[in-house]
């Protein structure tokens, strides 16, 4: 058997070993977004991830460990997706527009896609009012939750790299707009009257909507606030008959054409 220090100074150069090879993977991260960006390339490339994950499967497999080391290498990935993150986006991704235009949705993909935090300005004032939007709504009414809506947006003013979700009106507040501008891209996801019922029609959680649910009144408050959108838009995003992944893959593409 070994001395036992002679085993400690082993794992101390394994770590050393370990260290240095996970600083040369994450720069291969960063060299591989900068060459597709150089190259026009779609930063997400899902045939390149299957042949990864296969590939991994069949190393881990050999292993006495599989299991410790999928969970390791569950952290590598997410950590290489934050370098991937750190060299795409400087600033936060504000998600704009409609009801059921699908920002809750885009949000949680996005945050799996790119390992980023995300908060939605409804949740936020949920938590800080201790009372669910109908309820702020029907008890203190919508100038009191458009204020509460304007602080969440302060108050996200100094975050960095982070997805928000935001409550369908908020662009109407110029004050709102110029906050998010602050440190945000803003991306306006549009869908049309139609889909828009489709999406929101089984929810009561909308007061502006309760009591309207129809494409007539939908098309006439969107055609309302369409202006305000697109003037707050950096990039606009059509989510009709998309999946949410198309969404997010252009989504990222445009953004990064602008960075
Ligand atoms: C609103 C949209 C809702 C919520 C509130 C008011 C609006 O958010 O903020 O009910 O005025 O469009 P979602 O767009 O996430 O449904």
């Amino acid at each position: 058997m070994r001395d036992i220090e002679q085993i400690r100074k082993d794992i101390e150069i394994c770590d050393e070993e370990l260290a240095k090879l996970l600083t040369r993977r994450m720069d291969c991260i960063e060299e591989i977004i900068s060459y597709k960006k150089a190259h026009g390339m779609s930063i997400l490339q899902p045939e390149q991830e299957t042949r990864q994950r296969k590939m991994l499967e069949r190393i881990l497999g050999e292993s006495p460990y599989e299991d410790e080391f999928s969970e390791v290498f569950g952290c590598i990935l997410n950590m290489s997706k934050k370098v991937q993150a750190k060299k795409l986006f400087t600033r936060n991704i504000a998600l704009i527009g409609f009801m059921g235009a699908g920002k809750s949705t885009v949000s949680h993909c996005l945050k799996d896609m790119l390992a980023l935090e995300e908060v939605e300005t409804d949740a936020m004032i949920v938590e800080a009012e201790k009372m669910a939007i109908t309820d702020i709504f029907a008890k203190y009414g919508e100038p009191y939750f458009r204020n509460c809506e304007s602080n969440a947006i302060i108050e996200l003013q100094n975050r960095r790299r982070v997805i928000i979700s935001c409550g369908g009106g908020a662009v109407m507040r110029d004050e709102n707009v110029e906050n998010l501008k602050k440190s945000s891209r803003i991306v306006l996801l549009t869908a049309t009257p139609e889909t828009t019922l489709e999406r929101v029609k089984d929810s009561d959680e909308r007061p502006i909507l309760n009591g309207h649910m129809n494409v007539e009144y939908i098309a006439e408050l969107m055609e309302k606030r369409r202006e305000k959108y697109e003037a707050a838009a950096d990039i606009v995003i059509a989510t009709d008959k998309k999946t949410v992944i198309e969404i997010c893959e252009e989504l990222i593409q445009k953004l990064n054409q602008m960075e």
